[in-house]
Parts: C-alpha cells; structure tokens; sequence
C-alpha cells in the first residue's frame, strides 16, 4: 500500500448510515466521486461503533469507470471489464484487469460520531500523484 494523506473532510454522522446502503460522497475533492458504506460487522479499515464503517472511491483503477456496488455479496462491480472488488476485505480485487485493489479511504470518528476522512489507501484513478 501507498498510504495517501489528504486534507480531513468531514463526510457525515454516524447516525446517517443505514447498514448496506452506500450514501455517495465526495473525496478528496468533487472530481473525485465515491460511497461511504456501514456493512454491519467489522471489517478492514472499518470505523464507529461497530468497526463496520467504509468508504472507497467508485473510480475503477483499471480505465476509471464508474463502479456499482452489489449489496447482495458486499462487492464493487465494474461495467467497463468487469472487474470486482471486496467491500468487506479492503478492496481486495476479486476479479479483473486493474493492477492494484480499489482505494480504500481512511476515516476517523470523533466523539459526536461525525465521520472524516484523511486519506486514501492507494493513488485514485487518474491522479499520479498525491496533488489535489
Ligand atoms: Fe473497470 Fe476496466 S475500467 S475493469
């Protein structure tokens, strides 16, 4: 991993979060589309109360197409060529042409639940570089 450090951005509240129902955010800036997820156990990277608490962005880091996320398997699917990815295990690739897993944002809970991010686990599609 190439641990990104990006400005803190506040995304929401523990209390907006609904468990397997992506709420779309922004990150590290408005070019930059992706979906903060509760997944209802503990997971990878997982923040709040329950460690369930993920966002990643929904560029696929093989050619930049829009991923969906399938609720049904926790998995970020790509229309372009197909490509999966693992909600629950860090973006690990399933399946698929791209050379790295999905990035993975880094978040971090205070103490009224408001939910940062700070980071990013791995370059975004598109940015070769740690530069907004
Ligand atoms: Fe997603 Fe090619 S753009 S697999």
């Amino acid at each position: 991993l190439a641990q990104i450090d990006y400005p803190s951005n506040r995304l929401a509240n523990v209390a907006d979060l609904a468990v397997n129902e992506p709420m779309d955010i922004e990150y590290p800036d408005a070019d930059s589309p992706g979906v903060l997820l509760k997944l209802g156990e503990p997971v990878e990277g997982g923040v709040g109360p329950d460690s369930d608490i993920v966002a990643y962005t929904v560029l696929c880091p093989h050619k930049g197409w829009y991923l969906n996320y399938n609720g049904e398997d926790r998995s970020f699917n790509c229309p372009g060529h197909f490509s999966r990815f693992d909600a629950e295990a860090g973006g690990q690739q399933i399946w698929g042409h791209a050379t790295q897993n999905l990035p993975q944002f880094t978040l971090r809970v205070d103490n009224n639940g408001d939910i940062f991010a700070e980071g990013c686990s791995d370059l975004i599609f598109g940015r070769p570089s740690n530069v907004l």
